[in-house]
């Protein structure tokens, strides 16, 4: 287990989660990683740790630099125990060091361990020299969660934070560079859509402050980090917090004997036509936190189900509970679906999406049993009508 070294003094010892397929709700199919950062000054601070399974492998890429010991501060930029399930490891070892956190970031860490520990609060504007380097801290409540705050360090132009800009990814590279843009971005997006979507506003708020500091490399507590594409993250951050889609459109649908699904190519069809680029996300195929990041980047979501029981499919609520939470904005929404007596699936559907405060220019599509050439030459032109809202 190596600690890398990434700017003089300053290693990443963080832990490698190969395993993880499942992080709250959200599949992870490449695993992620829980970066801690260890510097190595007069004071010798850890920013952030590991998930509880992974502090040995931590301590062993700390003792690569220096005796775990001799840690001064741990810094807890967040309490999620993704991020602090260790600290009570390091504390154990580091018995005389001081935990540096927000107020919010104290509360939480005794809820968490009913441990003593000692603690240094700090708050937005608050500084903590450590010997050649100063540590800032800047509060930035609900990225990810009300405690939730950056360090950062000017002498090395370094910003850690914590889940702000992070993916999950598990790999043996450590840089964005070294995986390249599309494939960071894709996976920052994904993390965006099922972690950060509901806080734009607080994002924009942290953006203003992150895009004055002078920056050489932003380094979160998950995936690589931020050393050549720096300028671009915090562009797609600020275009995501703004809730700024593309052109384009996504069909999520289920479907029991195939007539949802009929309305759903229909649809597309209508779209594409008026030249439209479409998603078609089949809930039985795709896990919901693998479509939210097609919610992130479409301007129109057309939303099916067949009724079942007097209401939607149970996928299709699923798929709605889960958005409804992620409260994306600035969005064209409809809903359709296929029905044999009662219809009130589809209804259900339109209900939600007004709710969520999307516009709704069409009038829900909701057709008997199986639906016929003309009536899908309507469902046709109800999509080519859509495009022309936007
Ligand atoms: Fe990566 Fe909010 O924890």
């Amino acid at each position: 287990m190596q600690p890398l070294e990434i700017k003089p003094g300053v290693y990443w010892v963080g832990g490698i989660d190969w395993n993880l397929r499942y992080f709250h709700g959200y599949r992870t199919p490449l695993g992620s990683t829980y970066n801690a950062y260890l510097i190595v000054d007069q004071k010798v601070t850890l920013v952030d740790t590991v998930k509880h399974y992974l502090a040995e492998e931590m301590l062993e890429r700390i003792a690569g630099v220096i005796d775990p010991r001799r840690i001064d501060y741990v810094v807890v930029n967040h309490v999620e125990m993704d991020h602090s399930g260790s600290v009570p490891t390091v504390m154990e070892l580091a018995s005389r060091a001081k935990i540096v956190t927000s107020p919010k970031g104290k509360q939480g860490l005794e809820r968490h361990y009913k441990k003593n520990w000692d603690y240094l609060q700090v708050n937005t504007g608050d500084e903590l020299k450590i010997g050649a380097r100063t540590l800032k801290f800047v509060q930035t409540p609900m990225v990810h969660w009300p405690d939730s705050m950056v360090t950062y360090i000017p002498e090395d132009k370094l910003l850690l934070p914590n889940d702000a800009f992070g993916q999950h990814i598990a790999s043996v590279e450590r840089f964005d560079d070294e995986l390249g843009w599309n494939i960071v971005r894709e996976e920052a997006a994904k993390y965006y859509a099922n972690i950060v979507f509901p806080y734009g506003d607080q994002v924009n708020k942290a953006l203003d402050v992150v895009e004055q500091l002078p920056l050489d490399m932003i380094a979160p507590s998950h995936g690589v980090i931020w050393r050549t594409y720096l300028k671009e993250i915090q562009r797609s951050y600020r275009q995501w917090a703004n809730n700024e889609s593309e052109r384009q459109a996504l069909i999520v649908y289920d479907t029991m004997w195939g007539s949802t699904r009929k309305i759903a190519l229909a649809l597309q069809s209508g779209l594409e036509e008026a030249g439209i680029p479409v998603t078609m996300r089949f809930l039985q195929t795709n896990h919901i936190s693998n479509i939210v990041p097609d919610v992130l980047r479409s301007k129109i979501i057309l939303i099916g189900t067949p009724t079942l029981n007097n209401g939607m499919l149970p996928t299709v609520s699923a798929f709605l509970t889960y958005i409804k939470g992620l409260r994306p904005k600035n969005r064209i929404g409809f809903a359709f679906g296929s029905y044999g007596w009662g219809g009130q699936g589809a209804r259900q559907v339109a209900e939600v999406i007004r709710e969520m405060g999307w516009e709704m220019p069409e009038e829900p599509i909701n057709l008997r049993y199986v639906p016929d050439a003309g009536e899908l030459a309507q469902v046709k032109a109800a999509g080519g009508r859509l495009a022309k809202a936007l």
